[in-house]
């Protein structure tokens, strides 16, 4: 920004929400992880106030939130608010920022990827560089979930199917069909930063098994991406089963989600597994050719599928 200049914003910005297809957890200690992007995440739009030396009040109805950002709130989402607004030279005062999305929060469905990478567009506009954009939302990341991979705010921002490696790479994996998946809320809230580290305590007290745990979703995410690119829906189905049971061991599933992942393979699904942090929020289910049977059965025992195609 140029000297006396106001810090502005633009009047609305997009982000993605994301699953991750395999390698959650394991992604944090190096090995490869695919992930996708969810079309229409979150939209945010923002408005001058009457009041332009007011704080900024960012609400989102759909997730029960409404804070102003200044430095006497405590609250996580004004701090992390705070922090990429102040990453991107962005205004604090004068703005009011509303957001409209369909994404549960605190599900492991990016959430708060999905809000970090808008707020930055915002400020820094819809076209900014990619990567400017990913190392603004990690600001607010940090403040969120301690020291994240990074593999939400990638995929939040660039969506489509990607294979990403910590600090390494982030490539897109085209696709020859969309790919359909079932995602199940398990409605139970968790907190990110709490499944991460209980995976660090499990991998501190038995390193070397929990190694070969990791190796094991490395070649899982392998196995998976060479599934995708064949168009082998079984293959992935069976590997995403696999990546569920890894999870279990590196104890970050729960009763709820493991009886969710049950009841969709007995449905019908190809595979099953909880997806994101764990502890609670969403399984992903990959569907047979037609989902419906699934949807239905789910909806019969009192769930809320959503049904998503995953495309380029
Ligand atoms: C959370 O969406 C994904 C985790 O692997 C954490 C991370 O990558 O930072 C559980």
């Amino acid at each position: 920004m140029g000297p006396g200049m106001k810090p502005t914003l633009h009047s609305s910005a997009r982000a993605c929400g994301k699953i991750i297809v395999t390698g959650e957890h394991a992604v944090v200690y190096g090995c490869p992880a695919l992930a996708a992007g969810l079309p229409d995440g979150l939209t945010l739009h923002a408005e001058p106030l009457e009041d332009s030396r007011a704080p900024v009040r960012l609400t989102v109805e759909a997730w029960d939130l409404d804070v102003e950002l200044h430095p006497g709130n405590e609250h996580p989402v004004a701090a992390a608010a705070m922090a990429v607004l102040g990453f991107c030279d962005g205004p604090l005062q004068g703005w009011g920022i509303r957001g409209e999305t369909r994404l549960p929060s605190r599900a492991g469905l990016g959430s708060s990827a999905a809000l970090t990478v808008a707020l930055a567009r915002l400020a820094a506009g819809q076209d900014a560089p990619v990567g400017t954009i990913v190392e603004a939302s990690l600001c607010g990341e940090r403040v969120f979930h301690g020291e994240p991979s990074g593999i939400d705010s990638e995929v939040a921002a660039r969506g489509g199917l990607v294979r990403f490696v910590r600090g390494r790479s982030i490539e897109p994996i085209p696709l020859r069909n969309p790919l359909p998946l079932c995602i199940v809320p398990s409605n139970q809230p968790r907190s990110t930063a709490d499944q991460v580290a209980k995976v660090r305590h499990r991998y501190d007290r038995w390193t070397k098994p929990t190694r070969h745990i990791l190796d094991a979703f490395s070649a899982a995410s392998e196995a998976a991406e060479n599934a995708i690119n064949g168009n082998k829906l079984n293959d992935l189905g069976e590997i995403m089963d696999m990546v569920h049971g890894l999870l279990v061991a590196v104890g970050v599933s729960s009763p709820i989600l493991d009886a969710l992942c049950s009841a969709a393979r007995e449905h019908g699904a190809r595979g099953a597994k909880l997806t994101g942090a764990g502890g609670g929020g969403c399984i992903l289910a990959l569907p047979a050719d037609d989902p419906n049977p699934l949807l239905t059965a789910l909806r019969t025992e009192g769930w809320a599928p959503l049904s998503v195609d995953v495309a380029l």
